[in-house]
């Protein structure tokens, strides 16, 4: 058994927190597990930070299958959580059963992740009932990018904040293990987070919730692009990955790679 299980990050609640970060490969998969991040999740952002989309709709069911099979096999001890991508639950309960079953049987992921609020809800408990665990996400729900006018802050009115406490509450109520808040002010992420019984992981959601999780290539310095205001790079790797492929590119102009040390010679078991 992971060191992580569902029940493990439930009991996280008020205790501890929960640092999550996505990864869509084994190799940082291996590095995340071995940094011991409790929680990976194979989010559908692979559209955008791996493939090149620019939004996560275009992201299909068999890449996420894919992706969450290699970050599973580089993942010992944290909990995997592939996210469901866009029309592989909204259009019935059994094809959502069946996609969601796909993760945990084809792919080996432990859990699954699903966007929306209350309206869900029997989704979640469905999905739960046939065990598979399912960790919720509200707020900002990137797969209703075109509904929602962009990647906008959500819960700024008080009856937005108080949607919001309400969609946490059933969505924990149906059986979701845990709940990601997208882009709310901190005040309501505060309110969210005192209300649900579960673990509520923030991103650009302040400091108050339970966890915070972070897309790879924002917290890794691997991004493109300029990354929202509520990421904090912990790292420069776009720099560092530039400079070593300059490097490599000028060593092997000017014939300096490779060097003796790099060749075989008959003797070379
Ligand atoms: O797809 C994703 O990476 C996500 C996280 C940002 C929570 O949904």
């Amino acid at each position: 058994m992971k060191t992580w299980t569902v029940a493990k990050i439930m009991a996280s609640k008020g205790v501890c927190k929960l640092p999550c970060v996505t990864a869509y490969d084994c190799a940082f998969a291996r590095l995340a597990d071995a940094a011991g991040i409790p929680l990976v999740l194979v989010g559908d952002s692979l559209g955008m930070a791996m493939l090149g989309y620019g939004s996560t709709l275009p992201v299909t069911m068999d890449v996420m299958v894919h992706h969450t099979a290699a970050v599973a096999r580089g993942t010992a001890e944290a909990l995997v959580v592939a996210d469901m991508p866009f029309l592989s639950y909204q259009l019935s309960l059994p094809e959502a059963l069946r996609n969601a079953g796909r993760f945990l049987q084809e792919a080996g992921a432990d859990a699954v992740k699903i966007e929306g609020g209350a309206f869900r809800a029997e989704l979640v408990k469905a999905l739960v009932q046939n065990g598979i665990p399912v960790l919720a996400h509200i707020g900002l729900t990137p797969q209703s990018v075109n509904v929602l006018g962009g990647y906008k802050v959500q819960g700024k009115t008080r009856e937005e904040g108080n949607r919001l406490v309400a969609d946490a509450q059933a969505l924990a109520e149906a059986g979701a293990f845990a709940i990601v808040l997208e882009c709310v002010p901190p005040d309501i992420a505060a309110a969210v987070t005192a209300a649900a019984p579960v673990p509520v992981i923030g991103i650009g959601a302040g400091p108050v919730c339970d966890g915070q999780v972070l897309v790879m290539h924002d917290l890794l310095g691997l991004g493109g692009s300029r990354p929202p205001r509520f990421v904090k790079p912990y790292a420069a790797l776009a720099e560092t990955v530039r400079e070593a492929f300059g490097a490599y590119a000028a060593e092997v102009r000017d014939g300096t790679f490779p060097g003796p040390e790099h060749c075989y010679s008959a003797s070379t078991p």
